[in-house]
């Protein structure tokens, strides 16, 4: 291989893309893994009608919790388990966080390597990369994990793994407790765990960790919905959906726990939760297959950044969460203590207009549900 100025991606057997985040995230060059063909790399622009990845609610979310992260005098923090090629770490770091990416396929930690070589230094600089399995407890762990698969989005990074687990059959990665990344007394601004695998476990660690005071962590995404009958839409008395109670490897206890004692909201954040398909103008194209609404949640639009979430309404009873219909397959979950609603208003003439005032109707009714139980925090009616 010779060597073209300019080209030193290319010749280190990496192709990139430009990648142009949803808005207000910042442009960047993504390397793909070594055997990735430019055409397949450049899926990751998002345009392809026929992969679904990057997935546009983390996106939302991104935008949503670390916007501000450039701002002077802020300091964020993103920790990313599961963080693949890099696509979100990257995403994360333009918008001026710090980010710690743990991910245990090598194939996949070496192009995000080639990514921080591309992006500006002061970028770069503020990105931790670890090949790593991280896992809930040291204790229980072997030391490594020996994998033959991974995840790889649109495809991308398959041909490396198939070729490497052809000839040698594995890999091994050194595990990480997830204490070991958690505990820290610095805050973390976002956590996002997407393993397609123990999510609920991991989660379940972290909130003993958080009750403990032994971890801070403003807003937690973590895909949770497990439930695979779930998906072809059965009723939430059925018996399979009922048997949905364990959220991998975790359990509806910790979801409560976290809006009960440590003062969390939750929101359904998959932006399809309820089947809908949005167009290019935010509107719902779902007219007749809608999912039928759940009781315990609340649909809430245009919150930040993120197009739809859905409140899990503090007032459900735990007895309540064991269904199918609320943690439904691959569906992802928000626990946050910012207070992400802000106060509905109007103009005085154009309420008038529609009667609102004459009626009383309050614009903010039920709002308390989605507010947090601290004293900081206050909401009028
Ligand atoms: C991983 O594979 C190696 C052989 O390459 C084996 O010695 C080791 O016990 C395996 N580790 C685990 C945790 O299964
Ligand atoms: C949760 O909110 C309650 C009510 O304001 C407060 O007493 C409690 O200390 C809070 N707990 C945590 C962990 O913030």
């Amino acid at each position: 291989m010779f060597f073209v100025h300019g080209l030193g991606a290319m010749c280190a057997g990496f192709v990139t893309t430009m990648i142009t985040p949803p808005w207000p995230g910042v442009p960047f060059e993504l390397a793909c893994p070594r055997g990735t063909q430019q055409h397949e790399c450049a899926r990751l622009q998002g345009h392809m009608p026929t992969c679904h990845e990057p997935e546009k609610d983390t996106q939302e979310v991104l935008n949503s919790f670390l916007a501000h992260c450039n701002w002077p005098g802020q300091s964020c923090a993103y920790v990313d388990i599961g963080c693949n090629i890099g696509y979100f770490a990257m995403h994360a770091a333009m918008l001026g966080a710090s980010v710690r990416c743990y991910e245990p396929t090598p194939f996949f930690t070496m192009a995000i390597r080639e990514s921080l070589r591309l992006a500006p230094s002061e970028v770069a600089g503020r990105v931790v990369v670890e090949n790593v399995a991280v896992v809930p407890s040291a204790e229980r762990a072997p030391p490594s994990l020996n994998f033959s698969y991974a995840y790889s989005a649109c495809h991308i990074g398959r041909r490396a793994i198939r070729q490497h687990v052809a000839r040698y059959g594995h890999w091994t990665t050194p595990t990480l407790a997830m204490s070991k990344l958690v505990v820290s007394k610095s805050p973390i601004t976002l956590l996002k765990v997407d393993i397609d695998h123990n999510e609920g476990e991991l989660l379940h660690h972290v909130i003993d960790l958080l009750a403990s005071g032994e971890a801070h962590i403003d807003t937690i995404l973590v895909e949770l919905g497990d439930n695979r009958a779930s998906r072809a839409g059965c009723a939430p008395s059925h018996a399979t959906c009922k048997q949905a109670s364990t959220l991998r490897g975790g359990s509806l206890r910790d979801v409560w726990r976290l809006q009960h004692e440590l003062n969390y909201t939750a929101y359904r954040v998959n932006i399809h939760t309820a089947r809908e398909i949005f167009g290019w103008r935010g509107d719902n194209l779902n007219l007749n297959h809608m999912a039928p609404a759940h009781p315990g949640l609340k649909p809430l639009f245009g919150v930040r950044m993120m197009r739809k979430l859905e409140l899990l309404k503090r007032s459900l009873p735990l007895e309540q969460y064991a269904t199918g219909e609320l943690f439904a397959w691959g569906q992802s979950f928000l626990f946050t203590r910012q207070q992400l609603l802000e106060r509905a208003r109007h103009h005085s003439i154009d309420v008038a207009f529609v009667g609102l005032i004459a009626s009383r109707e309050p614009l903010n009714a039920g709002m308390e549900e989605a507010v947090l139980p601290r004293a900081d925090v206050e909401v009028q009616a």
